[in-house]
Parts: C-alpha cells; sequence; structure tokens
C-alpha cells in the first residue's frame, strides 16, 4: 500500500528557503513510493489564539487538521525564528491542539529547516518537536537543518554531498517506517 504524506513549509515568503528544502524532500518521498500532497500555508492562517472563552475554530486550522487526517504523516519545513519556533506556527500548533478531532496524535513527522545560519536552524527544530511530541505525534529522531541555505540550495539540489546523503537517508527511512506504522 502506499504511504500518503502531506508535506507542508510554515513559511509564506516569496523566494522562502523552506519550500525549496520542501521541494527537495519531497522529491526524495516520491523516488521513496510515498504520494505527497503538498499544503499551501498561506491557507493554513489562523488569528491568535487568546483564551479557551468561545473563539470559532478558524478555517485555516480546519484544513490543516482534515488534511493531517488524511494522511499517515507529515514533513514539515519551518524556519527558525530566534532560536525558536516562529509564532505563527505555534498558534497553529495551539489551534490544532484544541481541537477535539486530535489531529496530530499517532501521525509521524519529519521536520527540516533551512536557514542563513550555519547551524541550519537546529535549535528551532528541536524546540519545534516539543509540542508536537506532547501531542501525540511521532517526531522522526533526526532533524534535517540545512545552513547557509541560499547557497547551499541554489541549484534546486542541496550542494554539501553529506548533507545531501543525510537527507536522502533520512526521508527514505521516514517513507519506511510510516508505511509500516499501524496505530
Ligand atoms: C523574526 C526573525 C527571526 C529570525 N531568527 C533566526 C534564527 O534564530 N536563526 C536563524 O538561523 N535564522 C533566523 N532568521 C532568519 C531566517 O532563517 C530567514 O529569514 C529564512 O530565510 C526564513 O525562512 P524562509 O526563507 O523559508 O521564510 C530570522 C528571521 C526573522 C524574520
Amino acid at each position: 500500500m502506499t504511504v500518503k504524506l502531506l508535506a507542508l513549509a510554515a513559511s509564506t515568503r516569496a523566494g522562502s528557503v523552506n519550500k525549496k528544502l520542501l521541494a527537495i524532500a519531497i522529491k526524495q518521498a516520491e523516488q521513496a513510493g510515498a504520494e505527497v500532497t503538498v499544503m499551501d500555508y498561506a491557507l493554513c492562517d489562523a488569528p491568535l489564539y487568546r483564551n479557551e472563552d468561545g473563539q470559532a475554530f478558524p478555517e485555516g486550522a480546519k484544513r490543516l487538521s482534515d488534511a493531517l487526517h488524511a494522511h499517515a504523516g507529515i514533513i514539515l519545513a519551518s524556519p527558525e525564528y530566534n532560536w525558536s519556533i516562529s509564532g505563527a506556527l505555534k498558534n497553529l500548533i495551539d489551534w490544532l491542539s484544541v481541537d477535539k478531532t486530535a489531529p496530530l496524535r499517532g501521525k509521524n513527522a519529519l521536520l527540516l529547516c533551512a536557514s542563513p545560519s550555519v547551524r541550519g536552524g537546529i535549535l528551532g527544530l528541536n524546540q519545534l518537536s516539543v509540542p508536537l511530541a506532547h501531542l501525540g505525534m511521532y517526531v522522526y529522531p533526526h532533524l534535517i537543518a540545512i545552513g547557509e541555505a541560499e547557497t547551499q540550495l541554489s541549484t534546486g539540489e542541496i550542494a554539501n554531498e553529506k548533507d545531501k546523503k543525510f537527507l536522502t537517508q533520512c526521508v527514505t527511512d521516514f517513507v519506511r517506517v510510516t508505511k509500516h506504522s499501524v496505530r
């Protein structure tokens, strides 16, 4: 059976390096046999979650929730903001956390980050993994952080051979593991 994966880059920036990195990971996932649906982050927009006093559940979060339910896992490319996760993505996760259908529970997640720094956003990915795990996701243990991204990703491939090999191995293994996880 083909494994169905969602792919989301948590950036709406024109020329986003995370979108570029996600495109490379998608190609790899398809080569490994996955069927990948790309989700447009602009369609997941949600107002600031303030408290439990009756804000309507936003359409953007509902769209992502429905998409998550229809897939076994997600490949999520997320920019690092201030050594952490972007406020917009954390807000979206907070909305999903109050969704009674628990769209993240039992789903697999592969986390990626592209950034101009040499560390490649590993600190942000580390922090992103915490709320996702709390909400029942199985976060793939290797975090893929690609530094100096404008240069590294300028050709549509990863220039550094070690990074390229690492991504290939992780994505291929993630597809295999997700295919075999029955929950
Ligand atoms: C508010 C803000 C905070 C940032 N903090 C970091 C950071 O801590 N580490 C880092 O590597 N890059 C940081 N950056 C730079 C982003 O990695 C860079 O803008 C990147 O291109 C964002 O990803 P995108 O191109 O996919 O939108 C920050 C950018 C912004 C706007």
